[in-house]
C-alpha cells in the first residue's frame, strides 16, 4: 500500500578488539565485537525497514540473529538452516521490517558459545510512535565474562562442567561493557529502563533496594503495569525486560541494585546515586502502559496442542536447582570455577541435552514440529532437568499460559520463557510466520550440546 520510505542503513562489523571492561589497574580485555561492547545501538521507529549489511572480518564464518524481531525467515540468521553463514572477508545484508516495538537485540547464531561470549551482541530498540512519556530512556546491556587475573577472557569454551550443568557462568559482570559503578539519577525523574540479558549462561533476579520498578514490557512486548513479584526482575539468557522507574529518593541518596538470583550468591550490581539538585517535586503520574503490537491472538478452542519434553545435563543432588559450577558476579580474581572440585554425583546423561529425546548437532535437522500457516497452537513444555532452561523460540511470540498449572497472571507474551528446575509450561502462539525456525534453550553451552530443535511453518496456503 503506498510507497514505501526508504530502509534505514546500519553496517556492523565483526572482528576482534579491545574493551575495557573492568576500571584500571587492568588493562583492556581482548574481545570479538561489533567495534564496541555491546555494539551499537541499533534505534528505529515501529514500522521503518532497517537494512543492516554486516562485514565478517572474523577468521571464522558467523552471521546475525534479530533475537524477538518477527522477521521473514531468510533474514533470521540461522546458519545453513536460513542462509550460508557470512564468510571470512564476505558481508550479508540484512534488510527486513520493524513489526513490533519493543527492545531486541542482536547476536552471531553460529558458535554462539564463543562468538557471543567474547563479546558480539548488541541493543536493538524500536521506539514505539507514541512512547510512553518518562525523562530518560536508558538501555543496560547485562553481560558476565570469565576473566583471568589479566582481565583477559578464559578460554575454556565447551567445557563438559559448564555444557553438562548450569552453563559458561563468569566472574565478572559488566552493564553496557563496563564493571558498573554508580548510575547517576536525580530525585523526581522517571526513567525508562530497558534491560537485555546478554549473557551466555547466567540467569539475574535485579532488586533495586527502596524504588518500586514496574514491567511494562517482557521481550520487547508490552504487559500489564505490575510490579516484578518478589520485588525482583528475573532475566534468563537473552529476555529482555521494560521497567518504568520513578526516583522517589531525596537529593544525595544511595541506593543499591542487586542480584540476589543465585541463593548465597547476592552480590551488589551497582549504586543509584542521586545528584544534588532534583529534577522536579514529585515524579510524574502520567500513564506507563504501552500500546499493544500486532499480534495475532491464538484461538484456544481451535488450537493444537503439542508435548514438549527437555532432557538430560548432569544430575546434581547436591548443588541444588542450577546454582553450581559458578561463582558470584561483579568481582575479579579469586577462584574463578567455585563448583569445579566437588564430586559430580549421580551424573547421568554426559552433558547432553535433548528435547523430546533428540539431541541436536546442528542449526540444520527434520522439523519436531510441522504447523499449517496460521494455525493456533499450545505448546506444554516439560522441564524434565535439574537446571533452568531459558527456552527461545524464533520468529513468532508466544504468551505464557500457565506454569505448573496454575494460570499466569499477565499472559504474558514472551519470545523466551525461563524454565525452573522440573516446571511444567505452557505457551501459545499462532504460526504465522511460514519457515523452519530454531527453537532452543538460550544458554548457549546447552544449546550447543543438543538443546535445540525446529519447528516449520508451512508456506501461506493458496486456495
Ligand atoms: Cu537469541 Cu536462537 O537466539
Ligand atoms: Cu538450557
Amino acid at each position: 500500500s503506498g510507497a514505501r520510505a526508504a530502509p534505514r542503513e546500519f553496517r556492523l562489523r565483526a572482528a576482534s578488539g579491545a574493551a575495557r571492561l573492568v576500571p584500571a589497574p587492568y588493562p583492556d580485555t581482548a574481545v570479538w565485537s561489533y567495534g564496541s561492547v555491546p555494539g551499537p545501538e541499533i534505534r528505529v521507529c515501529q514500522g521503518e525497514r532497517l537494512r543492516v549489511a554486516v562485514e565478517n572480518a572474523l577468521a571464522e564464518e558467523t552471521t546475525v540473529h534479530w533475537h524477538g524481531m518477527r522477521v521473514p525467515n531468510a533474514m533470521d540468521g540461522v546458519p545453513h538452516l536460513t542462509q550460508r553463514p557470512i564468510a571470512p572477508g564476505e558481508t550479508f545484508v540484512y534488510e527486513f521490517d520493524a513489526v513490533d516495538a519493543g527492545t531486541f537485540w542482536y547476536h552471531p547464531h553460529q558458535n554462539g558459545p564463543v562468538q557471543v561470549g567474547r563479546g558480539l551482541y548488541g541493543p536493538l530498540i524500536v521506539e514505539e510512535v507514541e512512547p510512553v512519556a518518562v525523562d530518560r530512556d536508558v538501555t543496560w546491556v547485562l553481560d558476565d565474562w570469565r576473566l583471568l587475573g589479566d582481565a583477559s577472557i578464559s578460554g575454556g569454551f565447551g567445557n563438559m562442567m559448564d555444557t553438562g550443568m548450569a552453563g559458561r557462568i563468569g566472574n565478572t559482570v559488566t552493564v553496557n561493557g563496563r564493571v558498573p559503578e554508580v548510575f547517576a539519577v536525580r530525585a523526581g525523574e522517571r526513567i525508562r529502563l530497558r534491560l537485555i540479558n546478554a549473557a551466555n549462561a547466567r540467569i539475574f533476579g535485579l532488586e533495586f533496594d527502596g524504588h518500586a520498578p514496574r514491567v511494562i514490557a517482557l521481550d520487547g512486548q508490552p504487559v500489564e503495569p505490575h510490579a516484578p513479584s518478589d520485588g525482583r526482575v528475573v532475566l534468563g539468557p537473552a529476555m529482555r525486560a521494560d521497567l518504568v522507574i520513578d526516583m522517589t529518593g531525596a537529593p544525595g541518596d544511595r541506593f543499591r541494585v542487586v542480584d540476589s538470583f543465585y541463593q548465597g550468591l547476592e552480590y551488589r550490581l551497582l549504586d543509584l546515586a542521586y545528584a544534588a539538585e532534583p529534577l522536579r517535586e514529585h515524579v510524574p503520574d502520567t500513564p506507563v502502559a504501552l500500546p499493544a503490537n500486532p499480534l495475532a491472538e491464538p484461538d484456544f478452542a481451535a488450537a493444537e496442542r503439542h508435548a514438549v519434553s527437555f532432557g538430560g545435563g548432569m544430575m546434581s543432588g547436591m548443588m541444588g536447582s542450577g546454582s553450581g559450577g559458578m561463582m558470584g558476579g561483579g568481582m575479579m580474581g579469586g577462584g574463578m570455577m567455585g563448583g569445579m572440585g566437588r564430586t559430580m554425583q549421580g551424573m547421568q546423561h554426559g552433558g547432553i541435552w535433548t528435547i523430546n529425546g533428540v539431541a541436536a548437532t546442528g542449526h540444520v535437522m527434520d522439523p519436531m514440529l510441522t504447523l499449517q500457516h496460521g494455525r493456533s497452537c499450545v505448546l506444554e513444555l516439560v522441564n524434565d532437568t535439574a537446571w533452568h532452561h531459558p527456552i527461545h523460540l524464533h520468529g513468532h511470540s508466544f504468551r505464557v499460559l500457565s506454569r505448573n498449572g496454575n494460570s499466569t497472571r499477565h499472559r504474558e507474551w514472551q519470545d523466551t520463557v525461563l524454565m525452573t528446575p522440573r516446571e511444567r509450561v505452557e505457551i501459545a502462539f499462532v504460526a504465522d510466520n511460514p519457515g523452519d525456525w530454531m527453537f532452543h534453550c538460550h544458554i548457549l553451552e546447552h544449546q550447543a550440546a543438543g538443546m535445540m530443535g525446529v519447528i516449520r511453518v508451512t508456506e501461506a496456503s493458496r486456495t
